[in-house]
């Protein structure tokens, strides 16, 4: 049975993978932690903390009380927060792995850091991106998930930590709102559709990203974790993927539920920068090798689940609005 510590815990992926942590390994086993309060399932149905987790004097504090074994470390500034304050991103990010990844090694816990499709840049080859290939990014999130994937390669090739990640693409989620990503249009657009039938998207209409819905990107946290270490010949960090998007195409998915729907696009240069620097799609066939990847949701499944959950959530019909 694991013993695990999470950091940024009340972010997006924490809201979701503390519960699903807490399921399969026990409720008391799996301590939440962030720099901001929780609310709601995430405080009571475990313990939860406040943790900077750039304090490696607290993180490690925590993890020995906690008798943890393994650290899920999601803290960090997302893309587009990290462009308005490019030191302060630097500082988390960095700051906070490298915390995270010596008290793993002076405690001998497992780390599962998630690093993103932004660790690739206009340099790389946009479609099929390769598990292994050029990695110049332009953004500073970019260049912490790519020093970060290094340093804990890093630390496992020196230190023998246990350390395990994958290259998320933009995550899609109806539980917590995204956390300043340049993906947030997919999650945005879905409560603007069920709101008030109209979105105005930040992204041009033919941009297209990778894309996941989080039950995939949960259970992926959980399997890359429990992998039988032999198989690995890849740690940090594996490309996954489960859909490629457009905003033309959700829009026009969504318009098979909600007909009325209207998107127009008011496209932000900053955004759009980013979004366009990134693959249009990445090829996960070392994933799938190495561990037995394979998403569940695609672009069908997830609208219907999306529109259906939320709808409950927000009180809405999912009738089209006349
Ligand atoms: N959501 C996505 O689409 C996506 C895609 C690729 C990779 N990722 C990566 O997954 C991880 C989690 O992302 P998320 O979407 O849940 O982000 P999020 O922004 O929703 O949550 C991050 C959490 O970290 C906390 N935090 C910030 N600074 C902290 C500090 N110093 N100490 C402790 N906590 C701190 C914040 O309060 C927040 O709750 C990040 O590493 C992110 O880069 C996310």
């Amino acid at each position: 049975m694991r013993r695990i510590l999470v950091t940024g815990a009340a972010g997006q992926i924490g809201s979701e993978l503390v519960p699903a942590l807490r399921e399969r390994y026990g409720e008391s086993n799996v301590v939440a932690t962030d720099i901001r309060r929780a609310e709601g399932g995430l405080v009571e149905s475990g313990p939860f903390e406040l943790l900077d987790c750039t304090d490696g004097h607290a993180l490690d504090d925590a993890v020995r009380r906690h008798r943890v074994d393994t650290i899920y470390h999601l803290a960090a500034l997302l893309s587009a927060t990290a462009e308005r304050d490019p030191r302060l991103a630097y500082d988390i990010n960095m700051g906070g792995l490298v915390a995270v990844l010596e008290v793993a090694r002076a405690h001998g816990c497992a780390v599962f850091t998630p690093s993103s499709i932004a660790a690739f840049g206009p340099t790389t080859p946009p479609d099929p991106t390769p598990q292994d290939t050029i990695q110049r990014p332009t953004t500073i999130y970019g260049v912490t998930k790519v020093a970060g994937e290094l340093l804990c390669d890093y630390y496992h090739l020196r230190f023998g930590v246990d350390t395990r990640g994958v290259r998320y693409p933009g995550l899609i989620s109806h539980v917590a709102l995204p956390g300043g990503g340049t993906t947030d249009y997919a999650v945005d657009i879905f409560y603007h559709a069920l709101e008030s039938g109209r979105y105005a998207c930040f992204l041009a209409e033919d941009t297209q990203l990778d894309m996941m819905y989080m039950p995939d990107a949960v259970r992926a946290a959980i399997e890359v974790m429990e992998a039988d270490p032999v198989r690995l010949r890849h740690r940090n960090a594996f490309n996954i993927t489960a859909m490629q998007l457009t905003p033309g195409r959700l829009a026009a998915e969504i318009r098979k539920h909600l007909p009325d729907f209207t998107i127009e696009y008011v496209v932000d240069p900053v955004r759009q920068a980013i979004a366009e620097s990134w693959p249009r799609r990445i090829d996960d066939t070392a994933a799938r090798e190495e561990w037995g990847w394979a998403p569940r949701y695609g672009l069908e499944a997830m609208t219907v689940d999306m529109l259906t959950q939320l709808a409950k959530k927000l009180g809405r019909s999912l009738a089209p609005a006349r």
